[in-house]
């Protein structure tokens, strides 16, 4: 079963503000200014928006139609309504159905979220598949460092201390260890650019402070 994001919808920005020192902020932006760069009004869907973070960096870079953004979890949702008010459209959906017709959006985004799919291929097909043509896609993931060094490091913070942080701030433990050990289990640099061209994109990684959040940046052909 997915894990339900319903339980920390509360804590959740606050916790990934501290968990992360503020980075995931940098991460979404500069994902967004690649995404946005040189476009006029695309029309936008945030896949596993969560409590809306990316679709309020899409709005900060002109967009001017609303961002759509899908979410299994209506009370995130809830929270980026709070947020972006008419600037958002919101359904409460499936990423590996997505209720949208083929080729229909210019831009297709995801920040954190990919890694929670029960079925990432479905998933990754769907956004595929809703791009338009040449349309782009970005998914920023977080992920293990390549660095054995920077790995002993990352490790007892992820298996230790963000566990802790779970605990002692959202009151939940359990998504604070579920959390590194997703990471853990989820493909990362070729493997996942290898699945994002068996979908017919052209696709680019990027690596953010040691390899700890990845950008993959796609063009569809
Ligand atoms: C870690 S949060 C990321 C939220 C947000 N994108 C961000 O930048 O912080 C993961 C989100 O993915 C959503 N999610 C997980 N599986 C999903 C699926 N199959 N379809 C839609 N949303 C999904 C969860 O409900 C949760 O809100």
């Amino acid at each position: 079963m997915a894990y339900d994001f319903n339980t920390i919808a509360s804590s959740y920005d606050r916790l990934n503000y501290i968990m992360t020192a503020g980075m995931d902020r940098l991460w979404r932006r500069r994902g967004v200014r690649w995404l946005m760069r040189g476009l006029v009004n695309p029309k936008t869907l945030d896949v596993a928006a969560g409590t809306g973070d990316l679709a309020v960096e899409i709005c900060s870079c002109g967009a001017a139609l609303p961002v759509v953004c899908v979410d299994l979890s209506e009370k995130m949702l809830a929270v980026a309504e709070s947020k972006l008010s008419e600037n958002g459209e919101y359904i409460v959906a499936d990423a590996e159905h997505l209720p949208f017709q083929d080729c229909c959006f210019d831009c297709v985004a995801s920040a954190f979220g990919i890694r929670n799919f029960l079925h990432l291929d479905r998933g990754l097909s769907e956004m595929a598949r809703v791009l338009k043509i040449d349309g782009r896609l970005l998914i920023l993931e977080l992920s293990t460092p390549d660095s054995r060094f920077v790995r002993f490091f990352y490790n007892i913070y992820a298996h230790h201390i963000i566990p802790w942080l779970g605990s002692h701030i959202a009151g939940n433990r359990e998504a604070y260890t579920y959390l590194p050990n997703s990471i853990e289990r989820f493909p990362k640099g070729d493997a996942m650019l290898q699945k994002l061209e068996s979908l017919g994109l052209r696709a680019e990684q990027r690596k953010f402070f040691f390899g700890v959040c990845r950008m993959y940046i796609c063009v569809k052909r």
